[in-house]
């Protein structure tokens, strides 16, 4: 089997004690092994709440109501919490945008790498700080700095003590949620850099969530594009991004400056839709320039142009 991932029909809906509102509605996800596959698409798009049903992490309120999740060839949707542990941190590694989220701030930086090799019983104590520091010096981060603690670093050092983490605990997949956004962009690119050496290096499938579709074009093999917790279109990154077929995607691209190119940037047009209050047909309707009657009342067929797309008109 060539997935490590397969996340099948998944509806994800919320609970607010008032009313229950679908998030996540129907996504499919194929994540190859050894690959980057990007996901990509505006705030509020659902790629967080996606992936955190993988881990099962979904927020108070946010369940998975529909699908399946098959990691490595087992099912892993509606796991007991005792089992999602063996695989969260181990099998999954999980790189949240902020990386104070996954790092405890009272530890310093040795003690909580050490510790994650001990709970997966991936070395004893003795192994453990060689293999923390070596992890370190892989990342560019000095290994004498393995006694400071979190707030001691930047946060492109943070990200990169978290991918050191990734690699002594070296996971089937790495789950790496907008990894670059609050960086300059030398650190942007050094990490996501360090992040696919590692698919090519140590076999390791990576998921970049972001919603930068220049750094999906320049990083990614495979993209998902997202909007408003569907996806709108799929396919070979490099084919999505210079020929793409949905009226969404093509706004994406054309909001973003092309290096080299002159061009007039045109940011896309309104804001997404409510999540709460949705139209029978497209999701895109409002804000789409191609739109016919019959976006308006009927969901978009799943057709086929290289990748997959979701489009009436296109
Ligand atoms: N804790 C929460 N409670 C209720 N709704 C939430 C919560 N977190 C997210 N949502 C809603 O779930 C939907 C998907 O959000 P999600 O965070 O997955 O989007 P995203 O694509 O990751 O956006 P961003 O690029 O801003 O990270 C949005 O409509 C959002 O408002
Ligand atoms: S289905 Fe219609 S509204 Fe939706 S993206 Fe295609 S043309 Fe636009
Ligand atoms: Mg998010």
């Amino acid at each position: 089997m060539n997935d490590i991932l397969k996340i099948d029909e998944l509806v994800i809906e919320l609970d607010n004690g008032k009313n229950k509102h679908i998030l996540i509605d129907s996504v499919s996800i194929n994540i190859p092994k050894n690959k980057i596959t990007a996901i990509v698409g505006e705030s509020g798009s659902g790629k967080t709440m996606t992936f955190l049903s993988v881990i099962g992490l979904l927020p108070e309120g946010i369940y998975v109501k529909s699908g399946d999740i098959i990691f490595d060839s087992c099912k892993i949707i509606n796991l007991s919490e005792k089992d999602l542990r063996k695989i969260r941190g181990r099998e999954i590694f999980y790189i949240f945008q902020e990386p104070m989220t996954a790092l405890d701030p009272v530890f310093n930086i040795e003690s909580q790498m050490i510790e994650i090799l001990l709970s997966h019983n991936i070395t004893d104590y003795s192994d453990a700080k060689k293999i923390a520091l070596a992890a370190l010096k892989e990342v560019g981060i000095e290994p004498t700095k393995i006694k400071s603690y979190p707030h001691n670093f930047s946060g492109g050092q943070l990200q990169r003590i978290l991918i050191a983490m990734a690699i002594m605990v070296s996971p089937k997949l790495i789950i790496a949620d907008e990894p670059t956004t609050s960086l300059d962009v030398v650190t942007q690119l050094e990490i996501l850099n360090l992040l696919k050496n590692l698919t090519k290096q140590k076999n390791i499938s990576i998921v970049l969530i972001s919603h930068n579709i220049g750094i999906v074009y320049n990083y990614s093999d495979y993209v998902y594009v997202m909007y408003l917790g569907q996806i709108v279109e799929e396919g070979v990154t490099c084919d999505v991004v210079e020929n793409p077929v949905h009226p969404y995607t093509e706004a994406l691209i054309n909001s973003i400056i092309k290096m080299g190119v002159k061009q007039k940037i045109k940011p896309i047009e309104g804001i997404p839709g409510e999540i709460y209050n949705l139209l029978d047909g497209c999701r895109f309707y409002d804000r789409c320039s191609y739109r016919i009657d019959k976006c308006k009342f009927k969901p978009p067929k799943k057709s086929r142009k290289g990748g997959y797309y979701y489009c009436w008109v296109k």
